[in-house]
């Protein structure tokens, strides 16, 4: 499994709160992804420091994991 998608579906468990197709997703506590379809830099600054009710990932998930997740969202996204 690759490893943004991994983080996705387990470590941060994303798709509680959003839908995204390409993992399956329908959590509809968060906006849906697919709708959105932000810039990578856009959505590593969500991830790393939260939105609204979303928490901050930083210090949770290491850099490198913020950037796979983020990159798998993004790639997921703008096709
Ligand atoms: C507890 C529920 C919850 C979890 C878990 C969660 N989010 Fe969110 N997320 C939200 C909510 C709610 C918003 C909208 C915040 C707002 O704009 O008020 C949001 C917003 C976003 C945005 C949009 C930011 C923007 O600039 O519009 C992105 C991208 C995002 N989340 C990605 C993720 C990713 C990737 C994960 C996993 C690492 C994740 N979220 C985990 C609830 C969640």
């Amino acid at each position: 499994m690759i490893l943004g998608l991994e983080i996705y579906n387990n470590k941060a468990a994303c798709g509680t709160c959003h839908t995204l197709k390409s993992a399956e997703s329908s959590g509809d506590i968060g906006p849906n992804l697919d709708m959105l379809k932000l810039q990578i830099d856009q959505i590593i600054y969500a991830v790393t420091n939260g939105a609204g009710v979303m928490p901050p990932w930083e210090g949770i998930l290491t850099p490198e994991e913020i950037e796979a997740v983020a990159y798998y969202v993004f790639t997921s996204t703008n096709k």
